[in-house]
């Protein structure tokens, strides 16, 4: 058996896999994570306060061409790139046309490499300056954002015809709101609360901003999935911590994209103008699931010999087939597709057997009904993973120098190439 461990057999798909040949293969990245740089953003700053890890980037700025040629070489033919806001608009209401022009260059070259750009306006860091002025927290900066979305949209749209407005933005509600782990490092239920409606609000003006530029443009909207489940099912508290956890994060934003109302413990129902149908596409995340314990919440696994990777989360590939048949019974008009899926590690045979593991998942909701249409790989380089910096954290399916930047494909990406060639897993080619 090409696989011996027991816990990765049970994951792992014992017959082959077949893809359909028109389905999408792809890679996902951030502008901040593999960009770096002492940009005016608001990560910058908290790491010059200690907070975060610093972020030297792994060169992507530079080497964006290059980058596209090795992924085309491997056969992935769609590149999920964010633009960072602070280079493009350093300060209210200059936009740097130096910068625009690099972003229209990527995409230029993307396409070039026969790679289709999806561009991702908003990727968890902010200007500055918009920091200082309170973020999307208070409502009257919206419209500072949309300028910034319309403007970049109108600069790239003749080369890139996929949009995301935002990246993940309960996950942003949650870290930098509700948990106060990112910047702005607020932690207030209220605070949550308002955010909450307010990244739905500018889901659906950010919708209307890229369409203003161009109707045909494909905008695409991102969240990951968190699958919240109690550590013990017999346990009534954890039961309900996780049941509330889980009707606000995911609840409130599926009911919200699907019937353009939003619904928060304690407040007035408000329907968001232009909500409804603000997406072309659900760009689906996933990485694990989590337990409510006693502890709070933690990384979920149905066995204890469950393999862990080197942030200590279990892998789980049911939460992602269960997620997507999720959303594609309450969202049953959006196509889907996986907007990011990976893992951290040093071990290419775990990363192979990760990807495996959920692509077979992502196999078998496509077979149950879910219209999943393509897999974005998270990521390309490895990149800066937020508080975990540059360490064993890396979850690229290239490696690079930190002294050169000179980059090496791992044996995770010949394998995908290999996958991507064939249009199948098949079982004996997983380590
Ligand atoms: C996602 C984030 C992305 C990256 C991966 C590992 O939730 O969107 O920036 O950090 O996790």
């Amino acid at each position: 058996m090409p696989h011996s461990d027991a816990a990765w057999a049970s994951l792992l798909p014992a017959e082959p896999i077949e893809l359909a040949p028109d389905f999408l293969w792809g890679v996902a990245s951030s502008a901040f994570q593999a960009e770096g740089g002492d940009v005016p953003n608001d990560w910058v700053d908290a790491a010059r306060g200690g907070r975060v890890p610093p972020n030297p980037g792994n060169g992507f700025w530079e080497r964006a061409e290059e980058d596209f040629a090795r992924l085309a070489a491997l056969g992935l033919r769609h590149y999920r790139l964010s633009v960072e806001w602070s280079r493009v608009e350093p300060e209210r209401g200059c936009f740097d046309q130096a910068a625009l022009d690099r972003y229209r260059g990527m995409c230029d070259a993307a396409g070039g490499a026969g790679i289709t750009p999806w561009v991702n306006l908003f990727h968890f860091t902010h200007p500055r300056w918009f920091a200082a002025r309170g973020g999307f927290l208070e409502r009257a900066n919206h419209a500072d954002f949309l300028r910034y979305v319309e403007t970049v949209a109108r600069a790239l749209a003749p080369y890139a015809r996929h949009f995301h407005v935002q990246n993940e933005s309960m996950v942003y509600v949650l870290s930098s709101y509700l948990l106060g782990q990112n910047p702005p490092f607020v932690a207030s239920r209220e605070a949550a609360f308002d955010m909450t409606r307010h990244v739905l609000a500018l889901q659906a003006d950010g919708y209307r901003a890229i369409k203003s530029v161009d109707s045909g443009l494909v905008v695409a909207g991102i969240e990951v999935y968190l699958d919240p489940r109690p550590l013990d099912p017999g346990d009534a508290l954890q039961c309900m911590a996780a049941e509330s956890f889980d009707a606000w994060y995911h609840g409130t934003l599926l009911e919200a994209l699907g019937t353009g109302w939003i619904r928060l413990p304690g407040r007035e129902p408000e329907e968001i103008p232009h909500l409804r149908g603000a997406l072309d596409l659900y760009g689906f995340n996933y990485y694990s699931s989590v337990a409510f314990g006693p502890d709070g919440p933690g990384s979920f696994a149905d066995r204890p010999d469950a393999p862990l990777d080197t942030m200590g989360r279990h892998v789980f590939p049911r939460g992602l087939e269960e997620g997507l048949l999720r959303v594609s019974r309450a969202l049953p008009t959006l196509p889907l597709v996986v907007t990011e899926n990976g893992c951290p590690t040093t071990d290419e045979t775990f990363r192979i057997r990760y990807v495996a593991a959920h692509v077979a998942a992502l196999s078998r909701a496509r077979a149950r009904g879910a219209d999943v249409r393509g897999y974005f790989h998270w990521t390309a380089v490895d990149n800066y993973e937020w508080h975990h910096g540059f360490s064993d954290a890396r979850f690229g399916l290239i490696g690079f120098d930190p002294a050169t930047k000179e980059r090496e494909v791992k044996a995770s990406g010949h394998w995908l190439a290999g996958v991507i060639a064939s249009g199948r897993i098949d079982p004996a080619q997983i380590p």
